[in-house]
């Protein structure tokens, strides 16, 4: 798959889809254009066997995201049609689909869509130099990539209040303090690491990878009984699944 405009994809033989945000003139903010390529590669993720790990990062050295492309706001016929055309084509609701391991890497601004998407993803690895945050009330606006409801699921509740209230950045030991994201590294390491990350998680059983990321994000949003019972259910499946084959 190529020939994409504002992000790039590639693959590695050891299995790894790189998704490379590709703005970096604009902070590789989302723009539709984007957004469409994204929700094109992202079933492709899913389906190739090939991918067993997929790692989204930025191009150029300022930013992961710097969220939505602002320059597009206001463009949309009406909010209503702007709406209808995030629900036809749900990328967040994707992005969560995905039941292969995903990785950001993070190096500088990851904010609005930018951190949301980051959040969408399983692991997150941050440069040291990075910068996160909801600027949406600022703009007048409510987070629209899921980040009220996925930064509540990593981050204890106050602080996500006090991050989405606010609309103010935080830095990344603060968003390594807070359980936003799993490790800081310096600037070089970033990529070496989320591919070290990759490749350990590439050397499990793969069938066994997307039951477990079925049974953590899946039982996120059950009672515990009902979670026991899920993790009950897919390690049963699994084992179905091992006897069969
Ligand atoms: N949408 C579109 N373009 C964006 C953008 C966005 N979200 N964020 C940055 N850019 C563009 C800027 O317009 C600028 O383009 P230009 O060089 O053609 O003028 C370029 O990226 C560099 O940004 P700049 O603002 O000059 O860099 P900075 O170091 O002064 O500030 C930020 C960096 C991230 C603090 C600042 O760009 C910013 O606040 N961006 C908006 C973030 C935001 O509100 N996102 C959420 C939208 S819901």
């Amino acid at each position: 798959m190529n020939g994409f405009e504002n992000i790039i994809y590639e693959k590695t033989d050891d299995g790894i889809a790189w998704i490379t945000l590709n703005r970096p003139k604009a902070l590789n903010a989302v723009n539709t254009k984007m957004r469409d390529e994204l929700y094109e590669v992202l079933p492709a993720i899913k389906q190739d066997p090939d991918v067993r790990v997929a790692i989204v990062k930025g191009a150029g050295d300022r930013a992961f995201s710097a969220g939505a492309d602002i320059s597009e706001f206001g463009t949309v016929p009406s909010v209503a049609i702007g709406r209808e055309i995030r629900w036809e084509r749900d990328l967040w609701g994707m992005f969560l689909s995905v039941q292969k391991p995903m990785i950001a890497a993070i190096g500088g601004f990851a904010l609005g869509a930018g951190i949301e998407m980051a959040m969408c993803c399983d692991i997150r690895i941050a440069s040291d130099d990075s910068q996160f945050g909801l600027p949406e009330a600022n703009l007048g606006m409510v987070p629209t990539a899921g980040g009220s409801q996925t930064m509540p699921r990593l981050v204890l509740h106050g602080r996500v209040s006090e991050i989405v209230l606010t609309a103010d950045r935080i830095d990344a030991s603060e968003g390594l303090r807070i359980g936003l994201i799993n490790r800081i590294v310096s600037r070089d390491q970033l990529i070496p690491t989320a591919e070290t990350i990759a490749k350990k998680i590439i050397s499990n059983d793969a069938s066994a990878l997307m039951y477990a990321k079925n049974a953590i994000t899946r039982g996120l949003d059950m009672t515990l009984d009902q979670g026991l019972e899920l993790e009950k259910r897919l390690s049963m499946a699994l084992l179905r699944k091992r006897i069969a084959s």
